[in-house]
């Protein structure tokens, strides 16, 4: 390990984020009792620009009135670039009570939006007196905030969770797709010639890059990564398809932009049974090796040493919290 060393910021399970309009209170009882792990309640894109400040007084509403059990809350802002946001942080700050976990602010280009959003914060909670300290989250989704992201994750102390934002990112560099986080038929690999003549086309997934850059620089600084949205949420196996690459990438979780995706998203980021199994025993045989003063042991024919224990503590915490909260 470096001598520098940044710790986990985030260590609640953050499996699935469902994500309420802010203008649709009567979602907001369902939302709470629902198995989301975090809740989103959305003042942001999923808001009608006429609809904003009656939005906010919902939102504020739901975090003084419902019953949001153990979940994490958290609400999404409007971007710097309106004048809505300054709005938003404030008087869900004055107004919002204890219960508000984290803010999500979206479109970050620079490492300064947080900084600037992190000192409205800070004036708010000494000027109210409140207890807890209020978390921030990051929706990297432009070309700006890409090329930013290793400054954008260092940007603030409050900082938790980032999360990728595929729509939003492909509108700002002009990648080709309609549907939010699907795919194209024309990001493909052609192979060579076989019998016959035939050639068969290969899609690639035109969401790793940014996913694998994101991950890295959240995961540097102690950040949580987090996939975004899944737009179809009639295809359950796009959405799996899509949750499996980036769980087995490092993000703990993904959006679900309705209800349905929740569950899917719960057991896609529940690592699998046969990987516990595999990393309880990998942590049985090295305990066994090192007994025997070895730093390296063979299980099931493989090499396995001090980073197998590494990566199968990981694996057996996650799933030591899993069933603690019992679902
Ligand atoms: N949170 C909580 N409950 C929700 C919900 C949500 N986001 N979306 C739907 N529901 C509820 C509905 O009220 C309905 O409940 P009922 O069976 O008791 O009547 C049930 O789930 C099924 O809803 P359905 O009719 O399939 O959905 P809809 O047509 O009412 O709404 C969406 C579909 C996509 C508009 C809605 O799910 C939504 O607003 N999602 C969030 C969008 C968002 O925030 N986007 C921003 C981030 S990308
Ligand atoms: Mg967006």
């Amino acid at each position: 390990m470096s001598f520098t060393r940044y710790e986990p910021r985030m260590t609640r399970l953050y499996r699935s984020k469902l994500f309420v309009p802010g203008s649709r209170p009567e979602f907001f009882e369902k939302a709470a009792k629902s198995e989301a792990d975090v809740v989103c309640l959305d003042l942001e894109d999923a808001v009608a620009v006429g609809d904003k400040p009656a939005a906010r007084k919902n939102v504020i509403g739901a975090l003084n009135d419902v019953d949001w059990g153990t979940k994490f809350v958290t609400i999404r802002i409007n971007g710097l670039d309106t004048h809505f946001c300054y709005r938003d942080v404030i008087e869900v700050m004055e107004e919002g009570g204890e219960r508000l976990d984290a803010i999500m602010v979206p479109k970050v280009g620079v490492g300064a939006d947080l900084y600037a959003i992190d000192m409205l914060i800070s004036q708010c909670e000494e000027a109210v007196g409140r207890k807890t300290q209020v978390g921030l989250e990051v929706i990297i989704e432009s070309a700006l905030g890409m090329e930013n992201v290793n400054e954008i994750a260092a940007a603030s102390p409050r900082l938790q969770t980032m999360h990728f934002g595929a729509a939003d990112y492909a509108a700002s560099t002009g990648m080709r797709t309609t549907n939010i986080g699907g795919s194209n038929a024309d990001y493909t690999v052609l192979t060579d010639e076989g019998e016959g003549g035939a050639r068969d086309a290969h899609w690639g997934d035109m969401w790793h890059y940014m996913l694998a850059r994101m991950v890295a620089a959240a995961r540097a600084r102690g950040i949580t990564p987090i996939d975004g949205p899944f737009g179809n949420f009639n295809d359950d196996e796009g959405f799996q398809n899509q949750a499996k690459r980036t769980a087995v990438m490092g993000c703990e979780g993904k959006w679900a932009i309705h209800p349905k995706q929740v569950p899917l998203a719960n057991a896609i980021y529940t690592p699998p049974a046969k990987e516990v199994e595999r990393a309880r025993a990998i942590l049985a045989a090295m305990k066994e090796a090192e007994a025997k003063g070895l730093g390296a042991a063979t299980l099931d024919g493989m090499l396995i040493d001090a980073a197998s224990i590494r990566q199968a503590q990981g694996i057996v915490a996650k799933m030591e919290q899993i069933e603690a909260r019992g679902a």
